[in-house]
């Protein structure tokens, strides 16, 4: 059943009505809608648009309408245009007259608008409390392994080493980050446009400050056509989702490597790890692959919204009705892949001796044995040309930097003596790097309470 009519002779054909429908997808906005609703006509009576009586028959007529929407006993058909339509049509068939009421001074242009941010706001916040999830599942491996020692890489070659909790560390800061970015959207959607009407505020004496404060926002809006035609706050939604994908596929990336033949520094569970149907040896890890491909769908949501909106003229245009399925689809895969990737990590085996040992190889304690010379007068320059060269010597006989006897390093720079390799070992390498930020453990622990302190707000 359609809202509107009046002025047609003719039925809208089926294929239009399809096309233009949005009820199959915005049906997830009910709760949203009637919350709406109900602000609306609680204040349509306190300004004396609507009696007393008015208001009690629609309240109970939406209140019934919610109700039975969530027991199933009411289906949502689908021959309305929106649930907007559903929902005021079923209210009108359930109640009669009054009902035909709800929709005084009020657009379906306000209301979408309303509904989608009342939506959108809940959202956020479930998404955030899934990030904490993760962020507090990061942080007890981080506490576990201050000490489990693995190489660092820049260019994906083996460079310094550092600790699995200073390499997760680098992690709980993004997703913290994007919790950031998060309740910034949240600090800067929460207002109300309800109110705004179809574009140009109404005649009625409405009380907008009312609607706002019994919806739980700051302020309603303060321009009408800026109310119905605003998806900034879509739009920074999608990009902080899109950089939450980015980071969850960065690490799924690292998951994915290590976990493979060649690195074995993690071993996924089984349980978050699918077979090959052909190679009986093969233990996929398909979850972290189909996170970090699921990261293109997202961004394909932020590039679509931006490209929809960036030739609208003010104010409502029907374009804003896509607004909804690539919201949406975006927070499901957000909220679906935040949680496989807590279970996932949570469930991860790291091995910790083959981590060790590749730290131990690929003379990751090269810039140590430079430095070393430099606490022993040598400029730096110098220091890193000598390495160098000793790097070469242990490439041709295929051995490390700790295996060289001392000769050998004489040879090449006198000024080296047997504190040498009690400079360039592991775990001297690791725990002498405690500038304010880095991998030694006595640096760390501090950082790991402060992880603990936000998270415990
Ligand atoms: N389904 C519409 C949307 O999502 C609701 C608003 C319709 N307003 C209108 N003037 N046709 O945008």
């Amino acid at each position: 059943m359609n809202l509107w009519g009046g002025r047609f002779k003719e039925q809208t054909d089926e294929l239009v009505f399809q096309f233009n429908a949005s009820l199959p997808y915005d049906r997830r906005l009910y709760r949203q809608d009637i919350e709406g609703s109900l602000a609306h006509v609680a204040m349509l009576a306190k300004q004396g648009i609507l009696t007393e009586e008015e208001k009690n028959a629609i309240t109970e007529g939406l209140n019934g309408i919610r109700n039975d929407i969530a027991s199933g006993a009411l289906p949502i058909d689908e021959t309305c245009e929106d649930i907007h339509s559903f929902v005021e049509s079923t209210l009108i068939g359930r109640i009669g007259n009054a009902g035909k009421k709800l929709h005084t001074g009020r657009s379906r242009n306000d209301q979408v608008a309303l509904d989608m941010r009342l939506y959108i706001r809940d959202e956020i916040r479930t998404v955030d409390a899934e990030l904490k999830r993760l962020l507090e599942t990061l942080l007890k491996v981080m506490e576990e392994n201050t000490e489990t020692y693995m190489p660092g890489f820049t260019h994906l070659q083996k460079a310094q080493p550092v600790t699995l909790a200073h390499h997760f560390g680098a992690y709980f800061e993004m997703f913290l980050r994007d919790r950031g970015r998060l309740n910034d959207i949240l600090t800067r959607m929460n207002v109300c446009p309800l109110g705004a009407g179809a574009l140009a505020g109404t005649t009625y004496p409405l009380d907008r400050f009312y609607t706002a404060g019994l919806l739980a926002f700051d302020a309603p809006t303060r321009n009408s056509m800026d109310s119905v035609s605003d998806r900034d706050y879509l739009i920074e939604l999608l990009g902080a989702l899109s950089i939450v994908m980015m980071h969850l596929s960065r690490l799924c990336e690292e998951i994915i490597l290590w976990n493979s033949n060649e690195y074995r520094f993690v071993e996924l569970s089984d349980t978050y790890s699918t077979g090959s149907s052909i190679m009986p040896q093969k233990k996929n890890p398909d979850i972290a692959e189909l996170i970090r491909g699921k990261t293109g769908r997202v961004y394909g949501a932020l590039t679509a919204l931006l490209t929809t909106m960036k030739g609208l003229p003010l104010a409502y245009n029907k374009d804003m009705q896509e607004d909804k399925e690539l919201s949406f689809d975006a927070l499901d895969t957000v909220k679906n892949c935040l949680i496989l990737f807590t279970g996932m990590i949570a469930s991860l085996r790291f091995r910790k001796d083959v981590m060790r040992k590749s730290a131990m190889n690929g003379f990751t304690n090269a810039t140590d044995a430079a430095d070393y010379l430099v606490k022993k007068g040598v400029p730096f320059r110098d220091a890193h040309g000598i390495i160098g060269r000793l790097v070469l010597l242990c490439l041709e006989r295929g051995i490390s930097l700790d295996d060289l006897n001392l000769e050998d390093y004489q040879n090449v720079c006198p000024v080296f003596e047997e504190d040498i390799y009690d400079a360039i070992r592991l775990e001297t390498c690791v725990e002498k790097r405690v500038t304010p930020g880095a991998p030694g453990p006595d640096v760390m622990k501090p950082v790991l309470d402060e992880y603990k302190k936000i998270l415990g707000s």
